[in-house]
């Protein structure tokens, strides 16, 4: 079941933008929100390494690294977020196409990012996109992903209520299911998770084997 708001969300900028403002504020704000992969993994690539934002909607993730000197690709399934990018962040390279299958040649990325994007995918599709970020790494390359986690007692009913209005049953999934788990089943190593905003947040980093060819 989803509820009305979010189509109505994803129509109109303001209100997504809004949300997405409010929910940011138990991690320190947006621009705290938006630079938790950037800060993970900066001292661990290369300057100006490639790196991918997968389903980069209209690019506020992709900016910090950007703005870090990282060559960016940013994929997304929406033409109306791509346009968005395209305007608000002219430097990043932009694709459309599916994260379960992206139309880009393995092993060409330092670094992926998945930000706030896993849970908008069922459990089987989450096992393809982790697939996905494993094949288009480098080896060697690293993985940081930021998403929901069930929160602690302060913020469960802020949380309930949050992915009632705005998110889908694959969001529920994913808050049931052990992301870490997940990771290393799929050939990540070094899998290291830690909870922000009152466990709400999840922020994980994981490295693709150095020795596995793409
Ligand atoms: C909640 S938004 C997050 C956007 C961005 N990563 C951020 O941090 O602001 C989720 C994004 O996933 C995209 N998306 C959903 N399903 C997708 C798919 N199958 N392939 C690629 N992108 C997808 C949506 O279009 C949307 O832009």
């Amino acid at each position: 079941m989803t509820s009305f708001l979010r189509p109505l969300a994803y129509r109109h900028r303001w209100i997504y933008d809004t949300v997405t403002a409010v929910s940011a504020l138990s991690v320190g704000g947006v621009s705290r929100l938006r630079s938790l992969g950037v800060d993970a993994l900066q001292s661990r690539l290369e300057s100006g390494a490639a790196v991918l934002d997968l389903c980069c909607g209209s690019g506020e993730a992709a900016a910090p690294w950007l703005a870090a000197g990282f060559s960016v690709t940013g994929l997304d399934i929406a033409p109306r977020a791509l346009d968005l990018a395209a305007v608000r962040q002219p430097e990043l390279h932009l694709v459309e196409g599916l994260a379960e299958d992206p139309p880009l040649d393995a092993g060409s990325f330092a670094a992926v990012q998945l930000s706030v994007a896993l849970h908008e995918f069922s459990r089987v599709e989450r096992v393809q996109v982790l697939n996905s970020c494993l094949r288009l790494l480098q080896p060697g390359g690293w993985l940081v992903l930021v998403d929901l986690h069930p929160a602690g007692p302060w913020l469960q009913l802020p949380q309930r209520l949050f992915c009632a209005l705005f998110e889908t049953e694959t969001a529920t999934a994913m808050l049931e299911d052990d992301l870490v788990l997940q990771l290393n089943d799929t050939g990540f190593c070094g899998v290291r998770q830690e909870l922000l905003a009152g466990q709400a947040l999840q922020r994980i980093t994981a490295q693709k084997p150095p020795s596995v060819q793409p």
